[in-house]
């Protein structure tokens, strides 16, 4: 694993943008996109980027690792909506090639399996980004007995319920399901760059470094990942804020 250590987040959120910005510059790229507070500082430089000429997404297929469920495409709150305002409304990529597990499905099962045939369709994501859950999370892969290989429904723990339910007027309006890619979903990206700041995911990091796998730590599945890119801040390296 590739472990760059930046002394704060805008140092983390350039060397994020600098990675993806150089993936797609020329070529037809796919994407995995990732959503939450830790990648907004990212989108935020890759639009920089792509105003001052050093960036295209002309050639970019996205696909993002999760959406809530159920929830309004249009929801201010859903990830469809935070993906179109953070970042494809402010750069040359084509929406129609954006993709985003959809919300409201009414069959959620059939919605996840064409969600992983469109990966297939799209020759397979080039370069994922993920951002991790204090618990451990990847995408919504939550953290338990089990984990699921495959893009799938999922119930979001208490703990992520808590955790998000800050961006929502009350928690009862949080949604208590997701549609999130699997683990094998995320692994079977060609490369992977990992996003973590603050010092809330020291722990996280601590089981990653650890090197061992377990379904209750979701994000120690990277260990099995031989391109692994991890962006920290020194909060979430060393666990001091
Ligand atoms: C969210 C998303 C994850 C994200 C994580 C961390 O709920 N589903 O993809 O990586 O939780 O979010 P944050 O960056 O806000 O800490």
């Amino acid at each position: 694993m590739n472990i760059i250590v930046c002394d704060n987040y805008s140092e983390l959120s350039k060397t994020a943008a600098g990675i993806v910005a150089e993936a797609i510059s020329g070529k037809k790229t796919c994407l995995g996109l990732a959503t939450g507070s830790t990648p907004e500082g990212m989108y935020d430089c890759l639009a920089e980027l792509y105003e001052s000429g050093k960036c295209d997404f002309s050639g970019v297929v996205t696909f993002n690792l999760d959406e809530y469920y159920p929830i309004s495409p249009d929801h201010p709150q859903s990830y469809r909506y935070y993906m179109n305002r953070r970042l494809f409304n402010r750069v040359n990529i084509n929406k129609s090639n954006t993709h985003i597990p959809f919300g409201l499905a009414p069959d959620p099962e059939l919605e996840c399996a064409e969600y992983e045939r469109q990966i297939a369709g799209a020759g397979g994501i080039d370069l994922q980004v993920l951002g991790v859950g204090a618990n451990g999370h990847i995408g919504f892969n939550e953290p338990g007995d089990e984990l699921m290989p495959l893009t799938h429904l999922t119930e979001l723990s208490k703990s992520t319920i808590k955790a998000n339910s800050r961006f929502f007027e009350t928690v009862d309006e949080m949604p208590k399901k997701a549609i999130t890619m699997g683990i094998k979903t995320i692994l079977t990206s060609r490369r992977i760059v990992v996003l973590v700041s603050g010092a809330v995911k020291h722990e996280a990091l601590k089981k990653l470094f650890e090197g061992k796998i377990t379904a209750s730590w979701p994000i120690t599945f990277l260990n099995l990942h031989n391109d692994v890119t991890l962006i920290c801040d020194r909060g979430a390296y060393n666990g001091t804020s």
